[in-house]
This record gives C-alpha cells, sequence and structure tokens, in this order.
C-alpha cells in the first residue's frame, strides 16, 4: 500500500512516499531561516511559505523517483495540533489531490506520528509509554496500539524544547536554541545542577517547567552570564551553566517517565519523540533509566526526530492498514483543541 504523506504544521514543509511501511522516497524544506530573523515561528510567514513550496515540493517528489502519483493508495496530511493556516495549507493540498484523484484520504494527528516514526527503524513492542518532547508539547502517553493513545500527562505551561530555546535566547543565541545550548553542555564536566527539578511532587504525570525557566533566566542575569563568555577566559563559565541546565531538564524528564512505569508497570518500553530527543543527556540519563528498569527504550535517528513528512505518510499506512480513513469534511485543528475521535472504518480493497 503506496501512502503519500504532507506535513505543513509548524515551519517544515514535508511531502514523503512510504510503502507498506518502508521509506520510498522524502522532500523537506524548512523556514528556520526565515522565522529566525524574528526570534520564533510567525504564523503568516509560515502559511505563506508552506504556500509558495508545496507545489513545487510536490513536482520534485515525483518527477525524482519512479512512483506516479496514480500509483498512490492512500493520501493523508498533518490535521493538528499546529498553526492553523499552515495545516490547512498541507490538508487542502491533501484533499484536493484525494478528491480529484478519487483516492482515501486521512488526516494525521501530528503527534502521535511523532510517536509512531521510529517503527521505520525498529519494531515497536506494544503497550508502550510514548514520552513527546518538542518546542510546542511536552506529552506522556499509553500507547495501547498505533490506533489507539491516552494522553497520562501534558505541561501545564511552557513545553521543554521552548525552554530551550528560552533560555538560549536569554544567554543570546538566536532561535531555536536547543541545540546550542546541548553542545555547549559538552565541554563541561559538571556532573549535577543546582537549579529546580519542578513539579516532581505533583502526584500526577504533568510537567511544569515555567518555575525552572525563571530560574535560569533570573541566574543568568545575576551573574551575568552571556554568549561572550565562549570567547573569553572566564572559567567556562558558559558551559557550566548550560550543563546544569541540561541536567536539570533531563532529570525532570527522568523523574516523570519513571513515575509514568511505576503507575504502568504493563508498558514493555519507552518510545522518545520530538526535537528535544536530540538531546546527548537526555538520551543517556533517559536510556539509563529505562535499562535498568529491564526495558528497551526507541528513539529515532534525528531525521525522524524533528518535523518530517516521512512520519505522516507511516503513520497513514498503519491506520489505512486496519481499514481506517476520513472523509474530505474533516476539519484542521489548531495548537490547544482537542482532535476529534472521526475516523471512519471500511475494508480497503487495497
Ligand atoms: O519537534 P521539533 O522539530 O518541532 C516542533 O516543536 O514541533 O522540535 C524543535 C525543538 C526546538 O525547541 C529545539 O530547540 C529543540 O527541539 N531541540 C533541542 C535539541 N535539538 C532540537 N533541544 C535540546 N537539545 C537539542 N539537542
Ligand atoms: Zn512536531
Amino acid at each position: 500500500m503506496l501512502c503519500l504523506g504532507i506535513e505543513s504544521s509548524c515551519d517544515e514543509t514535508g511531502l514523503a512516499l512510504v510503502d507498506d511501511g518502508k521509506v520510498l522516497d522524502s522532500v523537506l524544506s524548512s523556514q528556520i531561516d526565515i522565522h529566525g530573523l524574528f526570534g520564533g515561528v510567525v504564523p503568516e510567514l509560515a502559511s505563506r511559505e508552506h504556500y509558495r513550496y508545496i507545489g513545487r515540493l510536490f513536482d520534485e517528489l515525483f518527477a525524482r523517483n519512479s512512483a506516479d502519483i496514480e500509483d498512490v493508495d492512500v493520501i493523508a496530511a498533518t490535521r493538528g495540533p499546529g498553526l492553523l493556516g499552515s495545516i490547512l495549507v498541507g490538508i487542502a493540498f491533501a484533499k484536493g489531490l484525494a478528491l480529484s484523484l478519487g483516492k482515501k484520504f486521512l488526516g494525521i494527528d501530528h503527534l502521535h506520528a511523532h510517536l509512531l516514526a521510529v517503527g521505520l527503524e525498529r519494531a515497536i513492542v506494544f503497550p508502550c509509554l510514548g514520552l513527546l518532547i518538542s518546542g510546542g508539547h511536552t506529552n506522556l502517553y499509553r500507547i495501547e496500539s498505533p490506533c489507539e493513545f491516552t494522553c497520562l500527562g501534558q505541561t501545564l505551561d511552557d513545553a521543554a524544547g521552548e525552554i530551550f530555546d528560552k533560555v538560549a535566547t536569554a544567554l543570546g543565541f538566536p532561535y531555536p536554541g536547543g541545540k546550542k545550548i546541548d553542545d555547549l553542555a559538552k565541554n563541561s564536566k559538571l556532573d549535577s545542577s543546582s537549579l529546580p527539578r519542578p513539579y516532581l511532587k505533583s502526584g500526577n504525570l504533568d510537567f511544569s517547567f515555567s518555575g525552572l525557566k525563571t530560574a535560569a533566566i533570573n541566574f543568568i542575569a545575576k551573574n551575568g552570564i552571556c554568549q561572550q563568555d565562549a570567547s573569553c577566559d572566564c572559567g567556562n563559565r558558559l558551559e557550566r551553566f548550560c550543563a546544569d541546565f541540561n541536567h536539570a531538564v533531563a532529570d525532570t524528564l527522568c523523574a516523570k517517565v519513571a513515575e509514568a512505569f511505576s503507575k504502568h508497570p504493563d508498558l514493555k518500553c519507552l518510545v522518545v519523540a520530538g526535537g528535544v530527543a536530540a538531546n546527548d543527556l537526555i538520551k543517556a540519563k533517559m536510556t539509563e533509566l529505562v535499562h535498568a528498569s529491564g526495558r528497551e527504550i526507541l528513539i529515532p535517528s534525528k531525521a525522524l526526530c524533528t518535523d518530517n513528512a516521512l512520519m505522516i505518510a507511516h503513520a497513514a499506512w498503519l491506520l489505512a492498514r486496519e481499514g481506517f480513513f476520513h472523509h474530505l469534511d474533516i476539519e484542521a485543528i489548531p495548537r490547544g483543541r482537542k482532535i476529534p475521535d472521526d475516523l471512519c472504518h471500511c475494508q480497503m480493497e487495497i
């Protein structure tokens, strides 16, 4: 079954082909340089860029490999959560193709797709725990199957990637600065941190990162730490601070994962996804924790961690092979609104 996936929920426009769970091809265009000028994603600019690139990316994808659009069985696009104007560009493009070519259509939950993406590289054993850590979300899920997700906890304020980026901005680094903090932290031998690990005694699996963000930004201001420290001889203060902050975020995420496993001991493995899953310290600490509990940890390769269309095509294949599809009148869902449970079921003759 050949699935075309389209991603346009934030600042990456992507199209990809997945054939029976195997990667065929993908194209991706990033807007990071444009939004970097403004210190964050500008929604109106994002939708305009998706609109500018989606057609030419489609042509590029089908020009460079043997698949023809007529061979595609399912056409899928991210339906949310994300920036409404951006999602509308991808979903309208997908609906137009499906309608004109008489193909099956699916609107994909972007967050579920992130967590299922590692299935393109390794087999996921269900039921499993899913931790999604990105610029917009910090969510924990109980995942029964590719079609059955229960949200166990989420951030009440800032997302993990968001505090990396805000702290990086306070240090004077360009947006998004999460990777910069991770890279600088590697130069320090610091193995613990004096910053708070917030909201660990809440008794639930939600997160709250705003206290850590404020503590880190106050520390930067009080101690006059800035990116210039990297080029002068100030006793590695910048690297030390970055390591300190990295440890605080990693420990907070690990504590909630440990609590989730103790509340749900039947979960067989941990899947970590989203841009922050590329953080080396988080990966190392999470791997140690999960292995100590006798379980496996699955983290996709970097290209599958961040926004991409392969994960959309893959999630579409997992749903379509179970006979699920959507009618063409489904809505795009912006960030903050729950994605409705409106999948239809049929026996597909594919
Ligand atoms: O999933 P993603 O590509 O986009 C969405 O937010 O949907 O995640 C981007 C986020 C940004 O906040 C970025 O700073 C963060 O992931 N990030 C990192 C690292 N690489 C990317 N944060 C910490 N350490 C990293 N190595
Ligand atoms: Zn994403």
